[in-house]
């Protein structure tokens, strides 16, 4: 068996670096694409050495782009690797532009090589078609013959679009996989004692979603908010490159003089700062899930989450919506109030650090099932 794994975008790099050291521990061959999606050092490579992510075999260097463009630029300089590899599945994860582009090429090449897609991270669904990741990930679903899901009831949604239960399985949330194996090593790295901060002592703020950054109200709405709560702790605020490009641009800069603003961070280091944080305020699909696994209190800056496992068993909860300053500065405030928990303390089912094994198993295990037939069902 030979499986083919994609990484393209920051949020991919911690959810393959599992896979891929559980393919290694099981013996079984696979290879390691980049798509180029994520380019900037920051945004990639000090990911692949925090995880210890090998190089990967092939590096497709798309960059950025519109959504079209990255795509189809990532389409056809997978769809040769493809053809050379032959694996014998397809592993992709999470919502993001390489993610369905790759599904999107094997599954036209399914007949002439007998290659198989496994989604990881299957199922989760915001239910607003305005995302690009949520067309990602409902097309990425429909594309695959096995799919991963991170929480049970990522099981209803696939449900109630047709798709066949057969075709599901449960493999628990292998970004927290590799949370709990990097976190002694992110302590040792004290993010916050390099910032002068203490543990418990600071919040932590991440916006980079194009409904969040890229219209100026909206923009300027969470900035103030964040800067009326430094007047009482301080906000560390590690800024994604679209972000700082948009502030510059609407004229926004003096709304960060109150905050700490840095750089976007590797793995190791985020992580570190989410860990000792008093709270998180984040846009983010990964740290909805990363606080809930650390016990941070979490509040998503969006009118709804694809992970609402994490509102229910987690630390999230989301913000009052629509966006307005004072209400939100009163939401954030009461959420540095609220108590943390220890690590694993408040987790749902699954997020224990062995999703990656079920991962590899599963694709064991349905190597020798039948594909998906080519015949489908119509949408109930
Ligand atoms: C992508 C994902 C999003 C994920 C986010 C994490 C899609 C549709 N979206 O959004 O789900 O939460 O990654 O970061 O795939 N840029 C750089 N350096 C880089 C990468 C991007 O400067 O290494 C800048 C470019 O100006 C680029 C912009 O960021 O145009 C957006 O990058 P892109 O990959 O298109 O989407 P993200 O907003 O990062």
């Amino acid at each position: 068996m030979h499986v083919l794994l994609v990484a393209g975008a920051r949020p991919n790099f911690m959810k393959v670096a599992p896979i891929a050291s559980a393919l290694a521990r099981s013996g079984i061959a696979h290879s390691l694409v980049h798509t180029g999606q994520h380019y900037d050092p920051q945004m990639s490579d000090a990911f692949f050495a925090d995880l210890g992510l090998r190089e990967p075999d092939f590096h497709l260097g798309v960059g950025s782009g519109t959504h079209a463009d990255q795509t189809a630029r990532v389409m056809q300089a997978f769809e040769p690797v493809l053809v050379h590899v032959r694996p014998d599945w397809l592993v992709v994860v999470g919502d993001v532009n390489s993610t369905l582009a790759c599904a999107l090429v094997a599954v036209k090449l399914k007949e002439a090589l007998g290659v198989r897609i496994a989604h990881v991270e299957a199922g989760l669904r915001s239910h607003d078609w305005r995302m690009p990741e949520e067309i990602n990930r409902v097309l990425t679903d429909r594309l695959s013959d096995l799919l991963l899901v991170p929480s049970r009831d990522a099981f209803a949604n696939l449900a109630a679009e047709g798709l066949p239960g057969e075709r599901a399985v449960f493999a628990g949330n292998v970004m927290i996989d590799a949370l709990f194996a990097q976190l002694p090593l992110a302590r040792a790295a004290d993010m916050p004692g390099r910032l002068g901060l203490a543990r418990d002592g600071y919040a932590v703020a991440t916006v980079h979603r194009p409904s969040n950054v890229d219209d100026p109200d909206t923009l300027a709405t969470l900035l103030h908010a964040f800067g009326n709560l430094a007047r009482g702790v301080p906000v560390v605020l590690p800024l994604h490159p679209r972000t700082r490009r948009n502030i510059t641009q609407f004229g926004l800069d003096a709304l960060l003089a109150p905050l700490i603003v840095l750089d976007p961070l590797g793995y190791r280091d985020m992580l570190s700062l989410t860990d000792g944080a008093r709270a998180v305020f984040t846009d983010s699909g990964g740290l909805q899930e990363e606080t809930s696994a650390l016990g941070v209190p979490c509040v998503t800056l969006r009118e709804q989450t694809e992970r609402p496992v994490t509102l229910l068993e987690g630390t999230n909860q989301l913000a009052p919506w629509p966006l307005e300053r004072h209400s939100l500065v009163r939401c954030l405030r009461e959420a540095l109030g609220r108590p943390r928990y220890q690590p694993g303390e408040r987790v749902p089912e699954g997020w224990d650090g062995r999703a990656a094994i079920r991962v590899v198993e599963a694709l064991q295990t349905h190597v020798a099932a039948p594909a998906v037939p080519q015949r489908v069902r119509a949408f109930a």
